[in-house]
């Protein structure tokens, strides 16, 4: 009896020694999206490609945007310092990839490399959605579905092609300043009187609005797109429809 009570005694230990365990690996873990990805990527710039691969799932999960932007707002804040200091990106090549003098904030940290992840959904080295334009400038699924829903969501206060109005900020310039986390955050949860102090200038949260948050990564994306200078003014030259990533929308709208 002892003996058992004894070696119950000695599970629960070992099991609350893994939970300890299993604790503080907990926060590293999911640091490792974004902490060390930013010095992992200046380190190695070679290998860049097939690093972030991995760690794609993770930001490119279009319904994890919203909880996402939570907490990574803050450690997001403090990695890509890391990776901006180093200087090395890894910028994509070819004739669609001509970047701005003062391209987007997650560009110039973590350059504009795209890889493929779910759905056909490109993203950076660091995990952040990213755009892919073909070599005959036809733009990905996500850039070109996201004009249309900026078109119909944020077009009557930042005005056509993000370009701002007298009502709501230049989102490609805005862009400069931040990243795709910091974004996420402030349209989910709204934001006020930051661009216009004086006045009353109110950023609405979309949190709860599935037409916005089912695209949030495409309306980014195409925003970036505009911030790096890669689209134009106007709708992007259509692709193809993109069926997994089609009918992820319409799954996340509930259709
Ligand atoms: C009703 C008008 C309105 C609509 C619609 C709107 N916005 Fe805004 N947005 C604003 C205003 C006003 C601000 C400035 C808020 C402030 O002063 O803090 C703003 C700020 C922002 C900012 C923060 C810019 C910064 O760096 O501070 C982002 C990002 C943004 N909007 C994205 C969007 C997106 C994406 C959409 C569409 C889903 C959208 N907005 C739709 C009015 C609007």
């Amino acid at each position: 009896m002892t003996s058992r009570l004894l070696g119950l005694a000695g599970a629960f230990l070992l099991t609350s020694t893994c939970l300890t365990v299993a604790q503080d690996n907990a926060p590293a873990a999911a640091g490792t999206t974004i902490v060390p990805q930013g010095a992992a990527a200046p380190a190695a710039p070679a290998a860049g490609t097939a690093a972030p691969a991995a760690d794609s799932a993770a930001p490119a999960g279009q319904a994890g945007a919203p909880v996402a932007a939570e907490a990574p707002a803050v450690d997001g804040a403090a990695a890509p310092a890391d990776a901006a200091a180093s200087g090395e990106v890894a910028m994509a090549e070819g004739p669609g990839a001509k970047i701005d003098a003062s391209p987007s904030a997650d560009t110039k940290k973590e350059g504009n490399k795209a890889t493929e992840g779910d759905e056909g959904k490109f993203v950076d080295p660091a995990g952040n959605p990213v755009y892919n334009l073909s070599a005959d400038g036809t733009a990905d699924w996500y850039a070109w579905r996201g004009f249309k829903k900026y078109g119909a969501n944020c077009l009557q206060c930042h005005g056509p092609d993000g370009l701002g109005s007298s009502f709501a900020p230049n989102l490609t310039e805005e862009l400069q300043n931040i990243d795709y986390f910091t974004f996420a955050g402030i349209v989910v949860n709204g934001q006020q009187n930051k661009w216009n102090p004086s006045g009353n200038s109110v950023m609405p949260a979309w949190g709860e609005d599935p037409n916005v948050m089912c695209s949030l990564d495409a309306i980014y994306i195409y925003l970036r797109g505009r911030a790096d200078g890669v689209l134009g003014r106007g709708e992007p030259k259509r692709p193809p429809k993109n069926e997994a990533g089609q009918k992820a929308e319409y799954d996340c709208l509930g259709f």
